[in-house]
């Protein structure tokens, strides 16, 4: 057997991962954005900044019959700043859809399910991705899990509403994830992050998510083993809680 290799530097680690985001991003333009589109979804996070560079990069001439629809601030930013044409969702036509809408992710299942939300931005990416024909998830090397909660241990994002945060938080503890707690601000900020949408976040880590193809999958709950779609279905139901960070059955 051949030895293994010396371990990647942290450094080189961190550079592998942006070329992968990078390569990532313009693999999904060039398949995913055709020159006939007009209507854009661009989501939030590191790797959507080279999606907005990749669209970019197709010139002014390929862009200027297309809008692009933001998913918060971040993503709004990176579109004035590209040059590329703003719009917002609520100016969608009654009945209409966004061609395309391209955004990232936390982690990805064998079926395509995903954890979003860990810029917080999770709502407004639901709202986009659920307009559009079609939805691109941009994903390097390590997102992909077999199931969801298996890399991305931080947990299940979820937007509360601030009075109702303890409230859900109880919920959330009884229904098997006991460390469930209200993400912090940014360094410097004190109290809870607020979102865009003046909201707080929950992070609550389940033990890793069950597809009911799997032979406990159609567990419910008991000793805290979820579905995808039993979790999703309970979460979002939880007075108090504004959208969830699982994205599910739209592949
Ligand atoms: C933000 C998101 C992002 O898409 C997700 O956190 C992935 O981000 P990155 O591309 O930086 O890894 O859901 O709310």
């Amino acid at each position: 057997m051949a030895p293994a290799p010396p371990a990647a530097s942290a450094q080189e680690q961190a550079r592998l991962v942006e070329e992968s985001k990078r390569l990532a991003a313009y693999q999904a333009v060039k398949d995913h954005l055709h020159p006939d589109y007009t209507r854009i979804g661009i989501g939030s996070g590191s790797t959507v900044v080279y999606v907005v560079e990749a669209i970019a990069a197709l010139g002014a001439a390929a862009t200027s019959g297309m809008l692009f629809y933001p998913t918060g601030a971040q993503s709004e930013e990176l579109i004035e700043v590209a040059g590329l044409r703003l719009q917002t969702i609520n100016k969608l036509p009654a009945g209409a859809q966004l061609d395309v809408a391209f955004d990232g992710a936390d982690e990805v299942d064998e079926a395509l399910n995903l954890i979003k939300g860990g810029g917080a931005c999770l709502w407004q990416e639901k709202i986009v991705a659920t307009s559009a024909k079609k939805f691109v998830c941009v994903a390097d090397f390590r997102k992909l899990s077999k199931r969801l909660g298996t890399s991305w241990t931080k947990g299940i994002p979820i937007e509360v509403l601030p009075m109702a945060a303890n409230r859900v938080l109880a919920e959330l503890r009884s229904m098997g994830a006991p460390d469930a707690r209200i993400r912090p601000g940014l360094p410097g900020k004190a109290g809870a992050i607020v979102t865009d949408n003046g909201m707080w976040i929950i992070d609550a880590p389940f033990p890793p998510l069950r597809l009911p193809t799997d032979e406990d999958g159609q567990a419910g709950g008991e000793a805290g083993i979820w579905t995808v779609d039993a979790l999703a279905d309970r979460l979002i139901k939880l007075p108090g809680v504004a959208e969830i960070g699982l994205f599910h059955g739209q592949n």
